[in-house]
């Protein structure tokens, strides 16, 4: 009998993932408990109680999970917060996470049953996301079709959509900016639109609006304006899945948001971050839908008594982006 030795290089052995891959699933598992749990109060009125269900589920689930994982983006300091608070350790023991989460992402659209909510993870090496404090952050996002490193948040509004089309190859008529709909927002809006660009305002949901630039056919093409912090390290892990780039620069209201800054160890306040900087290394991230997106369906109960989530889980090393349909019999 011949042995043959198992050359491992000519198979395309690559080097072993910073944190293993069939993590992947289980960060599935955690955002569709949460989605399930929170659509159990969709369009029902009561953020606070949609979000303390998705909170609830999300936590149980990661706490189920062979991991050592510390919460860096979480529901707040552990003052305000008594689950998933900044800091809060969770899992069975094993490899070092960071964990940046938002159980329910769009908690407003949630309670008056609106489009895009989702429940939202990702995880990174120890020490790769920005500390983000919960204070407002300006953003800047755009898909793989983009440079970002040519753009910059002092630009104008007209610069940014000039030189967006361009890189784009198409007129400035045809670009389309994902932008809150915030009364905080309306000299931008009216700035982009004098412009020449295309609006796409949402209510709510800015992680889900950023992502819709890197994902074909949502006709969206680049996000812009002021959204929360902690959601631009969410959306920032899941562009760097998705080949995608974002600018974000802190925005404080007053001197007790720079004071939280500084606490967090932001030391230049001013700082505009790189899609590296609020989310590097490698990178898990993972988003279920709640209610329904262009994205992803929301959690939606069969004729079976079954209830069915979609889900999309991607991951920065590979740039490999599942999407996940899963029945539930409960
Ligand atoms: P919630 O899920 O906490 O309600 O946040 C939704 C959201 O729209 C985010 O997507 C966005 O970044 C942030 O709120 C904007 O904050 P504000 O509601 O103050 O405009």
């Amino acid at each position: 009998m011949t042995v043959h030795s198992l050359n491992t290089e000519s198979l395309g052995a690559r080097k072993p993932a910073n944190i293993s891959r069939s993590m992947s699933l289980e960060f599935v598992r955690v955002t569709e408990a949460a989605a399930l749990a929170a659509s159990r109060w969709m369009g029902k009125g009561d953020k606070n109680a949609a979000d303390q269900a998705a909170v609830d589920a999300m936590r149980r689930a990661l706490a189920d999970i062979d991991m050592d994982g510390t919460i860096v983006i979480g529901e707040g300091e552990i003052d305000e917060a008594p689950m998933l608070y900044i800091g809060e350790k969770l899992g069975r023991g094993g490899q070092k996470l960071d964990l940046a989460v938002d159980p329910l992402e769009g908690t407003t659209i949630t309670a008056k049953g609106g489009d895009n909510a989702l429940a939202v993870i990702a995880a990174a090496e120890d020490g790769k996301f920005l500390h983000a404090p919960d204070t407002y952050m300006d953003k800047l996002a755009v898909g793989p079709a983009f440079d970002i490193s040519a753009f910059s948040l002092d630009m104008t509004p007209a610069q940014i959509v000039q030189l967006a089309a361009r890189q784009k190859g198409i007129g400035v008529d045809e670009l389309v900016v994902c932008m809150l709909d915030k009364p905080r927002q309306q000299e931008l809006i009216d700035a982009v639109r004098a412009a020449g660009a295309r609006l796409r305002l949402i209510p709510d949901g800015d992680v889900s609006g950023a992502i819709a630039c890197a994902v074909e056919d949502t006709g969206v093409d680049i996000l812009l304006g002021r959204g929360g912090g902690p959601e631009g390290v969410l959306a920032a892990a899941a562009l760097r899945c998705l080949g995608g780039g974002m600018l974000g620069r802190l925005y404080f209201r007053n001197d007790d948001e720079r004071a939280r800054a500084r606490t967090m160890g932001i030391t230049d306040l001013n700082k505009t971050y790189t899609t590296e900087e609020l989310a590097g290394g490698e990178v898990i991230f993972a988003a279920t839908g709640v209610t329904n997106g262009a994205m992803l369906k929301g959690v939606r109960k069969l004729h079976t008594g079954e209830y069915e989530t979609e889900s999309v889980v991607m991951r920065s090393k590979t740039r490999t982006v599942r999407w996940v349909r899963t029945r539930h019999a409960f």
